[in-house]
């Protein structure tokens, strides 16, 4: 096996407990793992060597929460909401029938060029969703897309209610018949908990039955407005993600139980609701994440740095914790300790940019800055 050592770096991120950060540093790759980092001038002979010339490195970005298995865009309805008209989560179901009449071709390749898109800007670890095929049959090939890219694949047919159906049949087919089909294809059990989708007892039997088919949960919780969620997480050991608006006893149950927050700034940045207070997260002691939630709805950027930036500006995050939540911060949302750091071990994912240091990424937001 050969071994790479990438150096003359200006600044290493690295998260390691005693060097998370170092000037003018190198690594050492063999077999795609971090086999050795340091200072420069004492970096190991190696097989080959990639002098990035004064760059930053950091760890490749892990998106915690996408919803990539979709067809279609909602670009109209975009832009009604830009001239006044309210996010609505029923806007889902416009998805829904896109995905449906797409071929199985026709998603894989949407799916591709997304990450595509992702990868071109730092992102090296994906979670991808299901959610806009909502029967068995839809629900499953969409897993099954998703997992040709991702082993983070995550069961989201608790999206929303499809139009023909009442809600007791629904939760009843996605924890029974549609989960026994969908869960080989999942590692994670995920339900939209909000007023217009799932209430608590609907939620907390969604994820009740993906734990008993041996998946994890994870939870869109307090999106729209203050709700059960991110209770009903802490009690099941849930990720949750969104989390907007929380009470007090939400962001104490958070950190009593030690779940990780997803905050995913795409959505209010694109649906005009108040941003989370990540700072308010942070002082409490909150592991918190940040994601793209790419969606046509939503949220539809692929663009970590998009987050961190707006993470920087407008939810009192600093530069050093939004990078943190988007690599480390993902990985634990995502139950990985391999990937979204470069200490020895750590899969070598990484991304060296254009700047001489990661505060760049908030400081020239929309530039792209990512080299490789
Ligand atoms: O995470 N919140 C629910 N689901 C998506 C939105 C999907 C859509 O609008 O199509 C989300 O924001
Ligand atoms: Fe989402």
């Amino acid at each position: 096996m050969s071994t790479l050592l990438v150096t003359n770096i200006g600044e290493l991120v690295t998260w390691d407990d005693e060097r998370p950060l170092l000037n003018d540093a190198a690594f050492i790759v063999d077999g795609g793992t971090v086999a050795w980092f340091g200072q420069r001038n004492e970096a190991p002979a190696a097989d080959a060597v990639r002098d990035v010339g004064g760059a930053a490195v950091i760890p490749g970005f892990v998106d915690s929460h996408t919803h990539l298995v979709f067809a279609g865009d909602r670009s109209a309805e975009f832009e009604a909401r830009m001239t006044g008209q309210a996010y609505e989560a029923g806007g889902i179901r416009t998805t829904v029938a896109a995905t449906r009449a797409a071929t199985d071709e026709q998603l894989a390749a949407n799916v591709a060029r997304h990450l595509a898109e992702m990868r071109a800007q730092g992102t090296t670890t994906v979670e991808i969703k299901s959610g806009y095929g909502l029967t068995t049959h839809d629900e499953a090939r969409s897993l099954a897309i998703a997992q040709q890219f991702t082993e983070h694949t995550t069961f989201l047919g608790a999206h929303v209610v499809p139009a023909e159906t009442e809600i007791a049949a629904y939760v009843a087919l996605v924890t029974g018949e549609m989960l026994e089909r969908c869960a080989p294809y999942a590692r994670w059990i995920d339900v939209f908990c909000e007023d217009g989708a799932f209430g608590a007892d609907e939620s907390r039997a969604v994820l009740e039955a993906g734990i008993a088919a041996g998946l994890l949960p994870r939870i869109h919780a307090n999106q729209l407005g203050l709700g059960p969620g991110v209770q009903l997480a802490a009690e099941l050991g849930a990720a949750a993600d969104h989390c907007t608006f929380l009470s007090d006893a939400d962001i104490a149950a958070a950190v009593d139980s030690g779940i990780v927050l997803g905050l995913l700034p795409g959505v209010e940045f694109s649906t005009r609701q108040p941003y989370p207070d990540a700072r308010r997260l942070l002082d409490a002691g909150v592991t918190v994440a940040l994601a793209t939630d790419c969606n046509p709805g939503s949220s539809y950027t692929s663009s970590m740095p998009f987050c961190i930036a707006v993470a920087v500006r407008d939810m009192g995050m600093s530069p050093r914790e939004a990078l943190w939540s988007a690599t480390k911060g993902g990985a634990a949302s995502l139950r990985l300790d391999d990937v979204g750091h470069l200490g020895v071990g750590a899969k070598a994912d990484f991304a060296v940019l254009n700047a001489p240091s990661y505060v760049h990424l908030a400081y020239r937001p929309g530039v792209p800055l990512v080299v490789g």
